[in-house]
């Protein structure tokens, strides 16, 4: 989604300064260009060299060098950039910043600028403490620029607290969600991702191969464009998206419970978790024990949590997921009118690159009048992009 953006890294004197290499990776990962510009303090911390080698560019430090022949350096970085994050921010260009000083070239392109500004502080906890420094993010973010919230933890002064560099991948997240349009915005999302567990002892359960990739992605793609999320998520290993309302359960009976109780909020249900059907009759209270002979389980039924929303549908949108092994598109059809869909994503887990645990999924989504749209193989963020596209026009 950053494919072709231009971002603009302004890097200052702050230990966590030695993050911006890993940072500068990240980006450039996603396919956009990056340039940096390093304060003075800054190349004390880490040589321009390093960052000038790991974005493929020249690194800015001065106010007067002139690019691209005649450009003055500010403006021209200025203008071509999409967004500027300054990361790590020290207390004290926040404060430059905030008191409007144009005293080197990050300060002097971050007033130039027309972009979006994101500011990503690191410091001592006492100084993110300090009404200074409050005032100051509160008067930057005022002012129209974004300001992430520092993490939390032990600090490179061996203290603990809060002042830490965002987490790289929260940086990201949030340069993407600062780049994408805010075509859901107003909209309550809500979505169910991962397996579930059914347990029959206190160490053992019956579970799927889900691991929640394409559930987190339609989460995270839909807080992008604008939504409210709510992700009711079964255990997976992933991090949570930030900026979502995070519901973790465990068995099919949590996920139900949890369902029901955001439902009456949500405009639109996505339910891309893999809900397992069936639960042990019985759960017992100690580790079942080795015995010769084989160990028989009885199961029962769950409860069908989409059939049971699309019987009180109530107006919202209802997308449901058919995870299918023959006859997909059949089956498909079949549980989007007898769950009383709107649209309903199939997918064939026995095909390469489909369904579980890959990070692309080959999908066809089919609507009540008939229509099916194929989709090829896509990365599963492309592919919740082109489901929301889809819920998108239902809303209208
Ligand atoms: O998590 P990943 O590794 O990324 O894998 C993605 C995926 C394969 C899990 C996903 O793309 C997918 O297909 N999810 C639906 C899995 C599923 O349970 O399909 P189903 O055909 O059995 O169920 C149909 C629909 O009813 C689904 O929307 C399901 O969430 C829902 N359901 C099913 C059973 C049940 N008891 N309650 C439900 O709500």
């Amino acid at each position: 989604m950053l494919k072709g953006k231009h971002i603009l890294l302004g890097v200052t004197g702050g230990i966590a300064a030695y993050k911006s290499a890993e940072l500068i990776r990240l980006f450039i990962k996603t396919g956009c260009s990056v340039k940096v510009i390093m304060t003075r303090h800054a190349t004390e911390f880490i040589t321009p060299l390093t960052l000038q080698t790991l974005s493929g560019n020249p690194v800015f430090m001065d106010m007067f060098s002139l690019i691209r022949d005649h450009d003055i350096a500010h403006i021209a970085l200025a203008e071509e950039a999409d967004v500027l994050v300054i990361a790590p921010a020290t207390a004290n260009i926040i404060g430059k910043m905030a008191a409007g000083l144009a005293d080197d070239l990050l300060t002097t392109v971050a007033l130039a600028t027309k972009a979006p500004v994101l500011i990503c502080p690191a410091m001592n906890t006492n100084m993110y403490e300090n009404a200074i420094v409050r005032e100051n993010m509160r008067k930057l973010a005022s002012r129209g620029c974004h300001i992430m919230a520092a993490g939390e933890g032990e600090l490179a002064c061996k203290t603990e607290g809060s002042g830490r560099l965002p987490d790289l991948q929260d940086i990201l997240d949030e340069v993407q969600s600062l780049l994408t349009e805010k075509d859901l915005a107003g909209k309550r999302i809500l979505v169910t991702a991962g397996p579930t567990r059914e347990p029959f002892d206190p160490v053992r359960f019956i579970t799927n191969y889900s691991s929640g990739k394409m559930g987190y992605a339609l989460a995270i793609v839909a807080r992008r464009r604008g939504a409210a999320v709510t992700l009711i998520s079964g255990p997976t290993v992933l991090p949570v998206p930030s900026g979502v309302d995070f519901i973790p359960v465990s068995s099919a009976l949590e996920m139900r419970e949890a369902v029901m109780q955001h439902l009456k909020t949500a405009d639109m249900v996505i339910k891309s978790a893999a809900v397992a059907d069936f639960r042990p009759s019985t759960r017992a209270d100690d580790k079942i024990k080795k015995k010769s002979g084989p160990l028989t389980l009885t199961l029962e039924r769950n409860p069908d949590i989409l059939a049971e929303i699309g019987k009180k549908k109530e107006g919202r949108i209802l997308i449901g997921f058919a995870m299918e092994s023959e006859d997909l598109v059949e089956n498909a059809k079949a549980k989007l009118m007898k769950k009383n869909l709107d649209l309903i994503v199939a997918n064939d887990v026995k095909q390469s690159g489909a369904g579980f645990q890959t990070d692309t999924n080959i999908v066809k989504i089919l609507d009540r009048a008939g229509g099916i749209e194929e989709l090829p193989l896509m990365d599963k963020m492309e592919v919740a992009g082109r489901i929301l596209d889809r819920a998108k026009q239902l809303f209208k």
